[in-house]
């Protein structure tokens, strides 16, 4: 595989589609849909089985969403889509492109097939040709129907496994509205390549580590949805965690802190509090660190923006970031978020004592994870590399990609952007483009409490 043949983030603002156009596309793919659907003959009592076995899709989602990925990760022309500039799988692209799977499946086993349904599924079948908000990805059609066909066999399966013993008619009944359905999204899918062609071309399958993405799929679905969901554990509250003083965040001010493997940004604005997750719904971009004017933030990577209230997305309607409840108690900012992340790292206290700006629990550092903190309005970003910690400036020297959510293998964090690598226990340059080195900090350990100290 070609490195330059590897997709990654470019820059360049989109333009937002204008709110009618949505509502017109909306109402088009709505009566498309209804077409189609009389014409497959899947019923409202259809809708009503598929919304019947949502739990059994839910608690299948992570096996299927392995199976998926492990599939497309084998096929260079796919592949090709989920890789780094070195050639590597880029975990964190594939982890949101998981979630996004997930919340897809989900949303359709809700049975809810209404104008709003169908402009989404429009929607997505767009994203994977040159007509989706990012022109430079596209899907060749033939995957996508492949892909269909696979989850269409997934499901049948899982409906089978669960309710064959139970209830062999409900078992019958339930297969064939979700093969109903699956018609009826094979071709809203389809549709939006119209006629566009891509050459036939092709590549010999590479192997895959199915081991890896399974345990990524899952990883990325209890983050995204929580055990619940999974069809593991009941719901559970969310968890209230102290993640800064109220005096480290002024108003107009934000702070990007992690917790639980999340990256949030808690934003001060005109006296309220927000906070909101800090991974833009297009590339996963680090969108709470990007211009805020008014009431709209734009991310940093291809201009995709944001109601800061609301989180709604004004780029993709279809689209918003996830909220998190906050509360300022005395001097203490807290924010609710969900359990159930795949970093269980951080034991459940309900009101653990604040950090200051500069400090950070080791135990929500595990080895080879990153922790991005704002000190003195520097973004600094703290590794633990095999057990030992270490804090650089948290933006790549080379175009100032943000490299909190970089690829950090060892010692050597990969900027996302351009690819420029960092030894991040000296700050030296190992790969270009960069060419200056990362200010690095001196972190020090007080029992469980870890330091930086910004000279
Ligand atoms: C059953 C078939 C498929 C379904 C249901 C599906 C679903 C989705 C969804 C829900 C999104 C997110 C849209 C968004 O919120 O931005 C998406 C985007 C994407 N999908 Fe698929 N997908 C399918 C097949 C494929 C295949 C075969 C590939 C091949 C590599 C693929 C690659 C991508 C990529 C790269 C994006 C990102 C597009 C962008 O950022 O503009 N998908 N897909």
């Amino acid at each position: 595989m070609n490195a330059s043949e590897s997709h990654h983030p470019t820059a360049g603002p989109v333009q937002p589609e204008p709110d009618q156009d949505k509502a017109a596309r909306e109402a088009e793919a709505g009566s498309f849909f209804r077409y189609m659907a009389e014409y497959v003959g899947f019923t409202p009592a259809d809708a009503a089985l598929i919304r019947q076995t949502q739990p059994i899709l839910a608690k299948y989602l992570p096996e299927i969403v392995g199976d998926f990925y492990t599939h497309l990760l084998r096929y260079p022309l796919t592949r090709r889509l989920f890789l780094l500039p070195d050639g590597t799988l880029n975990e964190a692209y594939l982890t949101l492109r998981m979630r996004h799977l997930s919340n897809f499946w989900l949303r359709t086993a809700e049975g809810v097939y209404d104008d709003a349904y169908a402009g989404y599924v429009d929607y997505v079948g767009r994203a994977h040709t040159s007509r989706g908000a990012d022109p430079t990805i596209y899907v060749p059609e033939r995957y996508v129907i492949g892909q269909v066909g696979m989850i269409q066999h997934a499901i049948s399966r899982a409906v089978s496994n669960e309710l064959r013993d139970q209830d062999d008619e409900l078992e019958f009944r339930a297969v064939e509205a979700w093969d109903k359905l699956m018609m009826v999204l094979l071709e809203m899918l389809a549709r939006a390549y119209g006629h566009e062609r891509e050459p036939e071309a092709d590549g010999a399958p590479v192997p895959v580590d199915a081991d890896w993405v399974h345990a990524l799929a899952d990883q990325a679905i209890t983050l995204e949805h929580g055990a619940a969901e999974h069809g593991a554990a009941p719901a559970q509250p969310p968890r209230r965690v102290a993640v800064a003083t109220a005096g480290e965040i002024p108003d107009g001010q934000r702070k990007i802190v992690a917790v639980d493997g999340l990256s949030i940004g808690v934003f001060h604005h005109q006296g309220e509090w927000v906070a909101l997750r800090n991974s833009c719904v297009h590339q996963g971009g680090p969108v709470a660190t990007g211009a805020l004017a008014g009431e709209v933030l734009t991310c940093p990577w291809h201009g995709y923006q944001y109601d800061l209230r609301s989180g709604r997305c004004l780029t993709d309607p279809h689209a918003e970031l996830d909220r998190y409840a906050v509360t300022v108690a005395g001097d203490t900012v807290f924010v609710d978020v969900p359990r159930g992340g795949p970093v269980a790292a951080i034991q459940a206290q309900d009101a653990p004592a604040a950090l200051q700006s500069n400090e950070f629990r080791a135990a929500d550092l595990a080895a080879g994870q990153m922790l991005p903190l704002t000190v003195d309005g520097r973004s600094i970003l703290v590794y633990n590399v095999g057990g030992t910690f270490y804090a650089t400036d948290e933006t790549c020297t080379h175009a100032q990609g943000p490299l909190s959510i970089g690829h950090l293998d060892g010692k050597v964090i990969t900027c996302l952007l351009h690819g420029s690598c960092f030894d991040v226990t000296t700050g030296a340059v190992v790969c270009a483009p960069a060419t200056q080195p990362l200010k690095t900090y001196p972190v020090t350990l007080d029992g469980d409490i870890g330091r930086v100290t910004i000279a």
